[in-house]
């Protein structure tokens, strides 16, 4: 049942297939094939200052996503760019979240997925912090989860496909349920991988330590904290990281575009410290959004080989 807060329940504009059409009249059929299996592809963005952070970026992704899984968007970058401008405007908004989300529709239904159209729709709304303002200032607390990112040989891991999220939503509610914020996952071989909608940071020794993506997303947001601590003058070590380290780190965040940069005050059992060098990052990255050139590639600029066909 749809309360006030629903979220098909609102005012404003959502853009759809072309189309600014009012908030309450976006909806799919029952039938639609993403519904059933999974077959969509989507973005989560960041308003600040009326401008999408990185804009340029997670359309890119968004449509090497969609590529991974053999869905070809009948849409530009340019276009995709344009369009989410346009409703973000339309919905006057200044600060908030986007979500855009490509999908395969109603017009055939059965596993394979041949003879669909692809829709697109961009939903942008006012929207604060993903975690408590209290859990970000003290730091969240994760628990481990039980299910592990699965190999290259088994999912597109890299493709931000809907139906790879069902481990995300579980182990998020499953976390959620037993006290905690978040939970960590660990990859087919062991390794740490990622949050359920977030990558993962630690300090060790001084240095930013963060897993090298394999078969998991390679966040925009992770992108743009590394160039940061680059920029104060911090090794930045893109490896391998098992959980032994986890024991090694004296810091440890979260990274995405829903959480920001979220400290980490306890993991499996390890407690840390919020501080010195993550207060800096979060300080670095609220200047960033706001810089005249942040709805660019920044420094992502691997995803603006979408645009020469030369990624995925
Ligand atoms: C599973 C997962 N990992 C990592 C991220 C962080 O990616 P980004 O910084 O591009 O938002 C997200 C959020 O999109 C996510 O859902």
């Amino acid at each position: 049942m749809a309360t006030p807060e629903s979220m098909d329940d609102r005012d404003g504009w959502i853009w759809l297939d072309g189309k600014l059409v009012p908030w309450r009249d976006a909806r799919p059929h029952v039938l639609t094939h993403a519904l059933h299996y999974g077959s969509g592809v989507f973005e989560g963005e960041r308003i600040y200052g009326g401008r999408v952070f990185r804009l340029a970026a997670h359309s890119a992704r968004l449509i090497r996503s969609a590529r991974l899984v053999d869905m070809d968007l009948p849409w530009t970058r340019a276009q995709i760019d344009a369009a989410t401008r346009e409703v973000v405007r339309a919905n006057g908004l200044q600060s908030g979240y986007v979500r855009p989300l490509a999908w395969r529709g109603s017009e055939v239904l059965g596993v394979s997925g041949l003879g669909t159209d692809i829709h697109l729709a961009i939903a942008p709304w006012a929207w604060g912090a993903y975690f408590s303002p209290e859990a970000r200032l003290r730091g969240i607390r994760l628990t481990m989860a039980t299910y592990r990112r699965p190999s290259p040989e088994s999912a597109p891991g890299e493709s931000k496909a809907t139906g790879l999220y069902i481990i995300c939503t579980l182990e998020k509610d499953r976390a959620i349920k037993a006290g905690f914020d978040d939970a960590l996952m660990l990859d087919w071989k062991g390794r740490v991988s990622e949050a359920t909608g977030a990558n993962i940071f630690l300090v060790i020794d001084g240095k930013l330590v963060t897993p090298r993506p394999d078969n998991f997303l390679d966040g925009i947001t992770r992108r743009a904290v590394m160039g940061l601590a680059q920029a104060r003058g911090l090794t930045v070590e893109e490896r391998e990281v098992w959980p032994d380290d986890l024991a090694r780190a004296s810091e440890v965040f979260l990274t995405g575009s829903a959480s920001e940069i979220t400290p980490v005050r306890e993991l499996a059992g390890q407690h840390y410290q919020v501080g010195p060098v993550t207060p800096r990052l979060i300080d670095d990255f609220a200047k960033l959004v706001l810089r005249d050139d942040c709805e660019g590639f920044g420094e992502s600029t691997h995803l603006a080989d979408v645009e020469l066909g030369k990624a995925a």
